[in-house]
């Protein structure tokens, strides 16, 4: 979910809307705004789309210069305009923005309703209006306090009620907010974007802290109440990085931006010489590094298939055994954390809640956490005691796609930085791997020039409701994400499988015509990997191969091919995934779906 929120002397509405389209990203179940107007605080909410709830604006304004606003992705009830944000209570007085969940929130809502509070939602967000309500003394800050002393689990909140309407307070509790700051007009956001457009100077709010916005000022504090101090961050980015550039989708922009990341994820941290990889901004000595006896990749979504990657690249480079698993599988199953082992959260957006309790569950039990983010300043950036930013700039679309590959230079820089330390890779194998390394980008530039040669096979693709990926090794990693990315936006049900798995089970359902992305650029798998096409060709499948550059045999067994450039088996996932991204976009596109907003996901997903 986002939220929003502006107190200032211009028109409120516009700036709530404008703020939640940068935030749409986040949910798009339903939207709505509140604003103190000449006759009292008005609420305005619609299901769907935020240009539903525009509409309704331009049919009836709110005007007044102080309001609050949320874009939803449902947890509690279901997307409909009353379970959309902002809340409020009976009296009407007061209102609620909300992101996160509230655990004890049915035993609260019986207590209120005891006291003669009727609720017409199904939300958990609707018992914080009330609850503020019912501890309201004639102070708004203290009555929020109060409330939040009562409530458990994670959210950030924004509340404002028409008898105190020179006053917003802002909460944050395991769940992101950020303070922006005006002149004679102040901000918040679940998000910087949300905020760009008025103001670059932020205060970040930390976990357990409040703030009270006037149009004069910003007051920072502990949910007790006690005063803090903290420096303004200044945001240095430009908002038209954060826009479409032409492209048609910002997916689409955001695959065509994959070159650039790749180059300015590697940046100084490859010697000029090409000899060595230095990453400064890690603080663990080698004396560290040769006492860590394991590693866990732990992460979510696209970003736990970069983990996949990462456990093959560690394992073969620095020959440390890594476990991958899921964020939140991870924290519940008592991982065997020692003080040897190094974990490694991975992260786009740093935010997602599974992940930073992963961060946390392996911090407690004693393991050094270094995170993989694209977030500077984001919780996990923050929690972490190691970094390693990925630079690939803002990324809109849900579907992750240069977020992904940045994550895989990230991999491969720390592989390279383990063996260097460990010794595990000659000085020849390193410098051959950073000379293949700083080919990538562009490589990834050929492989976008056959962009239209991707797209006929992808409509023909999108007639098809069924579909598997195969591969054997890292192309199995890169089969996995090759398959959530077309999942994700075509909605064409499809499976990844290691590719001698499937005969024990999976290849009952191969039958005539049914299409099988067959990727197979490992040198060493390439034997095994043919003798399992031929067993889906046998079946009638209709097979597609990835394959490196000049492997004939392969072209010879399949249906038709698409050749990436050559590169070193270990990093040929940099490479591999591309045309897998573009597949999905024009299947999606086929398909005739919204292709930067799939139905039921969100790009950041800060409940667990
Ligand atoms: C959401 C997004 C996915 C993403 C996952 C992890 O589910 O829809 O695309 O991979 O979160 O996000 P993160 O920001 O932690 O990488």
């Amino acid at each position: 979910c986002g939220i929003v929120g502006y107190i200032g002397k211009r028109n409120s509405q516009e700036i709530l809307l404008e703020g939640l389209k940068k935030l749409e990203y986040r949910g798009y179940d339903s939207a709505g705004v509140a604003v103190y107007t000449a006759s009292g605080l008005q609420i305005q909410k619609a299901k769907g789309r935020i240009a539903n709830l525009e509409s309704k604006l331009e049919e009836a304004p709110l005007n007044g210069s102080v309001g609050i606003g949320h874009t939803r992705w449902a947890t509690h009830g279901k997307p409909s305009d009353v379970n959309s944000h902002p809340h409020t209570d009976n009296s009407m007085k007061f209102s609620v923005v909300h992101n996160g969940i509230i655990e004890n929130y049915i035993s609260l809502k019986e207590e209120l309703m005891a006291k003669g509070h009727v609720f017409v939602s199904e939300t958990d967000t609707e018992v914080i209006s009330h609850l503020i309500a019912d501890l309201y003394e004639g102070d708004i800050l203290k009555a929020v306090q109060k409330a939040v002393k009562r409530m458990t689990g994670a959210f950030a909140l924004g509340v404002l009620t028409e008898l105190e309407p020179d006053r917003l307070v802002a909460v944050r509790q395991a769940s992101p907010l950020i303070i922006g700051i005006g002149e004679g007009e102040n901000f918040i956001g679940s998000d910087i974007p949300a905020i760009l457009e008025y103001t670059r100077n932020v205060f970040i709010l930390n976990d357990g802290e409040m703030a009270l916005l006037t149009r004069e000022g910003v007051e920072l504090m502990t949910l007790e109440g006690n005063f803090i101090s903290r420096e303004m961050f200044h945001v240095d980015w430009d908002i038209i990085t954060a826009e479409k550039a032409g492209f048609d989708h910002f997916m689409l922009k955001e695959i065509h931006e994959q070159p650039k990341a790749y180059r300015d994820t590697m940046g100084s941290r490859i010697s000029i010489n090409g000899s060595r990889v230095t990453l400064n901004e890690l603080s663990m000595t080698p004396e560290e590094i040769r006492n860590i006896s394991r590693v866990h990749i732990v992460a979510c979504g696209t970003a736990y298939h970069a983990g996949m990657v990462g456990k093959y690249v560690i394992e073969k480079l620095a020959r440390i055994p890594v476990e991958t698993d899921v964020a939140s599988e991870y924290r519940y199953r008592s991982p065997i954390i020692t003080k040897d082992t190094l974990v490694i959260v991975v992260s786009q957006s740093g935010e997602t809640a599974d992940t930073l309790a992963a961060l946390r569950e392996a911090k407690r039990c004693g393991a050094r956490v270094m995170a993989i983010t694209n977030v500077v300043g984001s919780s996990v950036a923050r929690e972490a005691d190691d970094i390693i930013t990925t630079w690939a700039g803002p990324e809109i679309a849900v579907a992750s796609t240069k977020a992904y590959t940045s994550q895989l230079i990230a991999f491969y820089l720390f592989g390279l930085h383990l063996a260097q330390t460990l010794g595990t890779q000659s000085i020849t194998e390193i410098e051959e791997t950073i000379a293949a390394l700083k080919e990538l980008p562009t490589q990834v530039e050929a492989i976008l020039e056959q962009a239209e040669a991707i797209k006929g096979v992808a409509e023909e693709m999108a007639k098809h409701d069924n579909l598997f990926f195969i591969g054997r090794g890292l192309d199995y990693a890169v089969a996995l994400e090759g398959s959530l990315k077309l999942k994700e936006i075509s909605y064409i049900h499809s499976e990844a499988y290691a590719a001698g798995e499937l005969k024990h089970g999976t290849l009952a359902l191969i039958e005539d015509g049914v299409p099988v992305i067959a990727l197979a650029t490992q040198h060493e798998l390439l034997e095994k990997t043919v003798s399992n096409i031929k067993e889906v060709k046998a079946r009638g499948a209709n097979v597609l191969g990835i394959a490196v550059e000049g492997e004939m045999e392969l072209q010879k067994s399949v249906d038709s091919t698409f050749v990436i450039p050559k590169t070193l088996d270990v990093l040929s996932p940099a490479l591999a995934v591309v045309p897998l991204q573009l597949l999905s976009y024009y299947a999606s596109l086929a398909r005739g779906n919204d292709v930067d907003k799939p139905r039921n996901l969100a790009k950041s997903v800060t409940v667990e």
